[in-house]
């Protein structure tokens, strides 16, 4: 039996009522880390204390400055029994300009308070078509500093190109860039390494297959009760 992790990304996906209706008693729960939308993550924690949480973000301000109004702290995360953040997601780079340096400054604040991080990295469309993901995919590893490293922490790949478009990479692909970063961040050891963009129940079992993966990262079909138990039960059994 595989312990392949599975990270559920539900994105802004579901509402009060999905959340309410969604029945995670019916989870097996092993090694599936779900990221609900940071506005559910107490009510979720509360009627289902068993289940391993991600935040989809985390304050990049110092804890030393005091009083901040509207941050996720990594201090309220942790009181939450909060043990994943998601950090530097493609939707947050893009969108909301995030760059290494305040990537940097969020997982400093999260491995202060032992939440482990899940760090995404990948290239886009042009990027790839243009050979330079490697390159793109080493200069995002550059918010990681080596006390980073030697702490646990998840690494992400999720091309954007596949995010959201049902064309999930390779199996090469994927290979090639677990090479990539196990050689540009120069160890091997304790690193676990997840793929994301377009996972769904269709493709888990060749993307489980990959050996150098740790486990996949799922965003909109996770958020479907059947395919994330179908999921589940796929790499369970690999
Ligand atoms: P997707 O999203 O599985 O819907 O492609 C993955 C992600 O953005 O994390």
């Amino acid at each position: 039996m595989s312990n392949k992790l599975i990270i559920a990304n539900w994105k802004d996906y579901l509402d009060h009522n999905g959340i309410k209706n969604f029945p995670f008693h019916q989870i097996n729960g092993q090694h599936l880390i779900i990221a609900p939308a940071t506005s559910y993550l107490g009510l979720i924690r509360a009627k289902f204390p068993h289940l391993s949480l991600a935040a989809q973000d985390i304050s990049a301000v110092s804890p030393n400055l005091g009083a901040f109004t509207g941050e996720i702290t990594a201090e309220n995360l942790k009181n939450l029994g909060i043990g994943y953040v998601m950090i530097g997601h493609s939707e947050r780079r893009i969108l909301c300009n995030e760059n290494n340096e305040l990537i940097k400054a969020k997982l400093n604040n999260a491995i202060k308070y032992n939440i482990t991080p899940i760090i995404c990295v990948g290239e886009n469309y042009l990027e790839r078509q243009n050979n330079q993901y490697k390159d793109v995919i080493s200069r995002q590893l550059d918010s990681l500093d080596i006390a980073h490293i030697k702490q646990n922490i998840i690494i992400a790949y999720e091309p954007v190109w596949s995010i959201g478009s049902g064309e999930a990479a390779s199996m090469s692909q994927i290979e090639e860039i677990m090479i990539h970063i196990k050689s540009s961040l120069r160890i091997a050891g304790n690193l676990i390494l997840v793929y994301g963009g377009s996972v769904n129940a269709q493709n888990i079992s060749e993307i489980s297959h990959i050996e150098s993966l740790d486990g996949v990262l799922v965003g909109k079909a996770s958020t479907d009760f059947e395919q994330l138990r179908l999921i589940e039960n796929i790499v369970r059994q690999i």
